[in-house]
């Protein structure tokens, strides 16, 4: 079990996120949802040990995940919201590099990629560099890339940006089949509708602070609402959307 522990972080004077507390458990996936800012990608952060808290901790089954950083990363696959790609690699190069990093054996990794790429529907783009990938082969690469090690726990930070629909269908599956196989997963995304397919419990965030938190069912249950569309709105409370919209065009016609 992957648990956070009243989580706060400071960027100076900004308050990203305070007093987080939630647990992801093998075979489920997490969601963290909530608007642009709210905080996500500081969670997530954090969670992979790449950024430290202001307070708080990081438990992996009750121990300071911290403690060994080391060997808690090696556990870890991560989907980076804003990856920094070697784009003069071609895709089998790149997972290639990733894949030593991770310490595989040589004679398996060819394998390995041949077949994630193959699956990716991406096989016939080998040659070419990350470079002249578009948006969703990158997305589908890093998805590939943090998985190509087997890890125990998988985090995504907005995984399915850029992804065309198709892709996207294979991705969701993929990702709730990886808690069915009892990993931890924990998956971040403003869209809520990916969210609603993708993840059994959420937390809901804004402005830094925990909003809700519970099943998908639940949320929708006992506020009484038919979608978690309706659910976020309530929680989050998105202030004068339609005085906003008709502001935006009166501007733009000005
Ligand atoms: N490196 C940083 N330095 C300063 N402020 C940051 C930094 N990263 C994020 N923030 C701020 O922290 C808040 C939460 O950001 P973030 O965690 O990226 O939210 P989300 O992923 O939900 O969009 C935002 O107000 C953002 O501007
Ligand atoms: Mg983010």
């Amino acid at each position: 079990m992957l648990g956070v522990h009243r989580l706060t972080k400071h960027y100076g004077a900004l308050v990203a996120i305070h007093d987080v507390s939630f647990e992801a458990r093998p075979g489920e996936v997490l969601g963290l949802l909530g608007p642009n800012g709210s905080g996500k990608s500081t969670t997530v952060k954090i969670l992979t040990g790449l950024l430290r808290p202001t307070s708080g901790e990081v438990h992996l089954d009750g121990a300071d995940a911290f403690a060994d950083l080391e060997a808690y990363k090696a556990l870890l696959g991560y989907v980076p919201e804003e990856p920094h790609l070697y784009t003069y690699l071609t895709g089998p190069e790149y997972l290639r590099l990733v894949g030593r990093l991770r310490q595989l054996r040589e004679a398996a990794l060819d394998d390995k990629i041949e077949r994630f790429l193959q699956l990716l529907g991406i096989w016939d783009d080998r040659y070419q560099t990350l470079s002249s990938y578009s948006k969703g082969m990158r997305q589908k690469i890093l998805i590939a890339a943090a998985v190509l090690h087997n890890p125990r726990i998988v985090i995504l930070d907005e995984p399915f940006s850029g992804l065309d629909v198709s892709a996207a269908r294979v991705l969701k599956g993929f990702v709730r089949a990886l808690a069915d196989e009892g990993k931890i997963v924990v998956f971040s995304s403003h869209v809520l509708e990916v969210v609603e397919q993708v993840c059994s419990r959420v937390v809901i965030l804004k402005d830094g602070r925990i909003v809700g938190h519970d099943s998908v069912a639940n949320l929708r249950a006992t506020l009484q609402l038919p979608s978690l569309d309706a659910v976020f709105a309530s929680l989050v409370a998105e202030e004068r959307v339609e005085e906003r919209t008709l502001g935006l065009l009166a501007a733009m016609r000005a």
